[in-house]
């Protein structure tokens, strides 16, 4: 079935991905108390891709080439640090260092269906305005999710994130957009961070998209970094970012990546 061109999964099809989205969820748990003053960013994808493969599913981002980049992506992690939004390369050189906030966001494929999910941590003690950040860009997402509902408009969800982020005077980028996941990692609807309200499509019941809105701190400019990968705000201030990968349900959300129950038990995330 399809809807504007965009595929709709059957319930069958959908515990495919709810299950690749179990999968990463508990990768999350396992990185966790790993993400620590010292450790390198490459050990952490070492880790990512064997907990991946131990669990019977591929890294999905790891080969992936996105539109407009000429090479594919190396590795299971973009590990994404301070001023680093997104696709920051995992490397052996690079160690975690208290006071940083870092960005791990992983895909999952099982049997040919795809889950996404980022989550922003601190590493050690970090100052009170990295610690807002992260509240509000987490927040924004939970906004975000709640118009994941079958009748929602598009805009609903972009406007629910932006509106609470501009409320704190931080910014989002219009061009990193959230998206479909099924079958591809990458799929259409793209999924605005911005939004007006009762704009754009309806959402249909059992789409399932990511949602992940990307909150910078100063301006909204953001810039390619000298790797040829990474993307980075242009004024270097701090950036964040929260990814979960949900179905449209009729009567609301049904989010397939979380890890909260984990995280309620740790202190520092
Ligand atoms: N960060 C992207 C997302 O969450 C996916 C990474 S694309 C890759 O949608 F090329 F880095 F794999
Ligand atoms: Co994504």
């Amino acid at each position: 079935m399809t809807y504007e061109g965009w595929p709709i999964y059957s319930e069958a099809q959908i515990q495919l991905i709810a299950s690749a989205a179990d999968i990463l969820s508990r990768l999350f748990g396992y990185l966790t108390p790993h993400i620590l003053p010292g450790v390198s960013t490459a050990e952490l994808d070492q880790m990512a891709e064997e907990f991946v493969r131990r669990e019977g599913a591929e890294p999905a981002f790891k080969g992936y080439k996105p539109p407009f980049e000429e090479a594919p992506y190396p590795y299971t992690l973009c590990v994404s640090i301070d001023e680093e939004v997104v696709h920051g390369l995992p490397s052996p050189h690079r160690y975690l260092q208290s006071g940083q906030i870092v960005t791990i966001d992983c895909g999952v494929r099982l049997e040919g269906f795809h889950a996404d999910m980022a989550y922003t941590f601190s590493v050690g003690t970090v100052s009170p305005q990295a610690r807002k950040l992260l509240q509000v860009a987490k927040e924004a997402l939970y906004r975000g999710l709640l118009y994941a509902r079958a009748g929602a408009h598009m805009g609903d969800i972009g406007h629910a994130i932006f509106s609470y982020v501009k409320s704190y005077n931080f910014a989002v980028s219009e061009q990193l957009t959230g998206h479909g996941v099924g079958e591809a990692i990458h799929m259409p609807p793209d999924v605005p961070n911005v939004g007006k309200p009762s704009k754009g499509v309806r959402l249909p019941e059992n789409l399932v998209i990511a949602i992940e809105p990307m909150v910078q701190m100063g301006s909204r400019r953001i810039l390619r970094g000298a790797d040829g990968w990474s993307v980075r705000t242009k004024d270097g201030q701090l950036a964040a970012h929260f990814e979960h990968t949900v179905v449209v349900r009729r009567h609301g959300p049904q989010v397939l990546t979380s890890f909260e129950p984990i995280m309620k038990a740790l202190a520092h995330v």
